[in-house]
């Protein structure tokens, strides 16, 4: 690690995490650039909080350390590090009005008159909460204790903001929104965020860099763009939007190209597995990349599969097709164009072999 490096905004360097002889964490090495909004996914007991929490202070690593600004904080006390925290479960002040609530941090730095009120209005109507002032948190909903959340996080205009699952408990619709104010937020004062969510369509949509997790491990580290069309593992392919996957035996696997033998026949793809040398491999195709009819030219590949359901989704029609060795395969068809599949029709497919990857 050289002296440049710990220049990020936040590096991790071998930071795990271990209770009794569990691992909760392996050791993980990351840097997070200021300014930047990077996102933690991956699914329940991934590590995702654990993470979290040795970064905030809440949590003591067992072995590595954490760097901010080029300092060594790996053992600085919780209330020395001025992060801004919002938890999923991240209690308000009782006794105190909505406004109380918000205005908190800023008296914890001395704020106070005409400035301290003007910040509080003004946080508030980003949340929409500024009718709300002067409630207690027991008369809000869930949904609205999480907005006085964020709005006590974002007041104090936090260099740093660590948020868990701020937004679990919203509906679809505030979700969304709150989802587009925070990152409004995150661009306005140009803050550093780590946000965990398990959300993959929350994690593509606020994302500038996500880290997909699994299994106390990092799986990935990438722009959005980079995870969903060059998955560098079979977990990552399939919790970031659905994935077709054939699996077979690798052939051969180049630089950056690759072939695999399935029951189906051998296809090209890009190789963008992490592990070079794996034997067991699959092939990723996405349902949009899949059309249906035999390959028109020597740059397609395809297989044929048995129609065996139809699902009508509005704007299109799904279709699962079951392969000769049982595994099944969707894509997606637009209703208004062409012949309509039926079921038990036998049909080609075809995709770009440049679509195509091979992960492991
Ligand atoms: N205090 C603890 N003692 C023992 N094991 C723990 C403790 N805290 C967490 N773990 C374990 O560590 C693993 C990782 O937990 P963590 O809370 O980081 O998961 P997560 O990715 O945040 O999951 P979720 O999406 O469910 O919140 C889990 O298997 C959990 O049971
Ligand atoms: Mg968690």
């Amino acid at each position: 690690m050289t002296s440049e490096s710990r220049q990020n905004k936040l590096l991790l360097e071998g930071l795990s995490k271990r209770y009794g002889s569990f691992t909760a964490l392996e050791p993980t090495s990351l840097a997070v650039e200021d300014g930047e909004f990077l996102t933690l996914l991956g699914p329940s007991g991934s590590g995702k909080t654990t993470l979290l929490q040795m970064v905030s202070g809440l949590a003591e690593p067992t072995s590595g350390r954490l760097w901010v600004d080029g300092e060594d904080w790996t053992h600085r006390p919780v209330n020395q590090r001025g992060m801004g925290l919002v938890f999923q479960h991240y209690a308000l002040f009782p006794h105190m009005t909505v406004a109380e609530n918000v205005a908190f941090p800023l008296q914890m730095r001395k704020l106070s008159g005409a400035d301290l009120r003007a910040r509080v209005d003004e946080t508030l109507k980003k949340v929409q909460l500024d009718s709300f002032a002067h409630r207690y948190p027991k008369e809000l909903s869930g949904g609205q204790q999480q907005r006085v959340a964020l709005a006590r996080c974002f007041v104090f205009r936090p260099r740093l903001i660590l948020m868990d699952e701020p937004l679990g408990a919203l509906d679809k619709s505030l979700r969304e929104h709150m989802q587009l104010e925070i990152r409004r937020l995150h661009k306005e004062f140009g803050t550093t965020v780590i946000y965990v969510t398990h959300d993959q369509e929350e994690a593509l949509v606020m994302s500038d860099r996500i880290c997909v997790m699994n299994h106390a491990r990092v799986e990935q580290l990438g722009t959005p763009r980079q995870i969903y069309s060059d998955p560098e593992t079979l977990f990552a392919a399939t919790f970031i939007g659905h994935s077709n996957v054939l699996r077979g035996k690798r052939i051969s696997a180049d630089e950056s190209q690759g072939v695999i033998r399935t029951a189906m026949g051998e296809f090209h793809g890009g190789y963008t597995a992490r592990d070079r040398s794996a034997e067991d491999v699959a092939l990723i195709v996405r349902p949009e990349h899949m059309r249906i009819g035999p390959a028109p030219s020597a740059e397609f590949e395809g297989l044929s599969g048995r129609v065996h359901d139809l699902v009508y989704v509005g704007a299109e029609t799904r279709l699962l097709l079951m392969l000769s060795d049982g595994s099944e395969i969707m894509l997606r068809h637009d209703p208004g164009i062409g012949a309509q599949p039926a079921i038990g029709d036998m049909l080609p497919v075809h995709w770009a072999r440049s679509v195509a990857r091979i992960v492991a």
